[in-house]
């Protein structure tokens, strides 16, 4: 069954070679699905037929949000922590703890269900990507259980083993990370792609996030860090080191840090929804994109740091307080989201590309930033099946 998407006002391709500016933008376009791909892209006027039409009536219709950062395995929530948070307590990571008591106690259905109800929740809000970490299960059993349910739903899984150090180790962090370099390891990785460590003070430290990172390599899996999130440290600079798709976060760099990413090919995802969640001070977007840093924007939803689904939240804090210009915000929460998790037939909207389509209730991209907090979205495709 073929899908003619018509009528756009404004249409994102993110192609280079096709349209105008940084987004590949077409005007008065066309789009036809089939066989959960992008068939054709083009004039309106010069379409082709196709088995159905949909009428964007002159939408702008973008690439699927890719959101190529977020916890979702986990059961209840931390609302009593945001409200001390906000009212004047510092984030420590300390909560992370709290989770995973709570995830450990849950069912396979309970936490499937949570689950569900998050990656429903992204596509109505236009993610038709998306990436999950484990790391709130931190024993073999919960985090091959949090990379096995979440490899029945999500695009891409993430083993986050290093999470934190848990309680029944806080004696013995060198014994967590022996845990985690091998039997966690090797019951997680069948069903992971990528190996990802909590790179911090108070977290895994230079040599321990090395000797994981090392293992995770060694099994097949590709890194990617929580970098820098709270301070300066080593985080950015191993993930250059250790050529990871991406350095998450980013919030405390240095001018080497910069340069180190400027010159990789490590992308910089930026979560601006933590630094709203936690009261800190923002990542500096503009220093990253003026040093030609490829720059992704992803939302980190997870109960503690940063409880959004949201991408068009997430863009209208990159617009407003991280100096992006709406065109840098939404392609980096599509494109740049591909970069980082190393796929290319997301994020864009050219031949070929799978079939996953946003048609916003507004005319052009910049309403992302311009409406915040406004449910814009019109439809969804993701592989060419309509979700909404
Ligand atoms: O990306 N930084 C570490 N992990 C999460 C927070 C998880 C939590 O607070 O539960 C993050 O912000
Ligand atoms: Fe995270």
């Amino acid at each position: 069954m073929s899908t003619l998407v018509t009528h756009i006002g404004e249409l994102v391709t993110n192609e280079p070679g096709l349209g105008d500016g940084p987004l590949g933008v077409l005007r008065d376009a066309a789009l036809v699905l089939d066989g959960g791909r992008v068939a054709w892209v083009g004039e309106a006027r010069r379409a082709p037929e196709a088995d159905e039409a949909f009428d964007a009536a002159g939408r702008a219709v973008l690439p699927g949000f890719v959101d190529s950062h977020a916890h979702l395995v986990f059961a209840g929530e931390r609302a009593e922590e945001f409200a001390a948070r906000m009212s004047g307590r510092p984030y420590t990571a300390g909560g992370i703890r709290t989770t995973v008591t709570k995830t450990r106690a849950a069912t396979d259905d309970e936490l499937r269900a949570g689950l569900r109800r998050l990656v429903a929740e992204m596509a109505r809000q236009g993610t038709t990507t998306v990436e999950c970490k484990s790391g709130y299960g931190l024993t073999v059993a919960d985090e091959e259980r949090a990379v096995r349910l979440a490899s029945e739903i999500a695009d891409e899984v993430t083993f986050l083993g290093a999470h934190v150090v848990p309680p029944e180790f806080a004696d013995d962090p060198d014994g967590y990370v022996r845990l985690v370099s091998t039997d966690m390891l090797a019951a997680c990785a069948p069903y992971a792609r990528w190996i990802d460590v909590f790179c911090e003070s108070g977290a895994f430290d230079e040599g321990r996030t090395r000797t994981v990172l090392d293992a995770g390599v060694r099994a097949g899996l590709i890194p990617r860090l929580h970098a820098n999130q709270l301070g300066h440290g080593p985080g950015v600079a191993l993930a250059v080191e250790y050529g990871a798709a991406s350095a998450d976060h980013c919030t405390f760099l240095t001018d080497e840090d910069v340069a180190a990413l400027a010159g990789s090919d490590t992308v910089a995802t930026l979560l601006p929804g933590v630094e709203f969640s936690t009261r800190q001070p923002y990542p500096d977007a503009r220093r990253l994109l003026d040093a030609g840093v490829t720059v992704a924007l992803a939302t980190d939803c997870n109960p503690g740091s940063c409880y959004t689904s949201s991408v068009p939240f997430c863009v209208a804090v990159a617009v407003r307080d991280m100096r992006m210009t709406p065109a840098e915000a939404v392609r980096a929460a599509t494109a740049g989201g591909a970069r980082a998790l190393r796929r290319t037939d997301v994020g864009r909207l050219g031949v070929g590309a799978r079939a996953d389509v946003l048609v916003l209730d507004a005319p052009s991209h910049v309403h992302l930033a311009y409406r915040p907090g406004v449910p814009q979205t019109a439809a969804v495709w993701k592989s060419g099946v309509r979700l909404k």
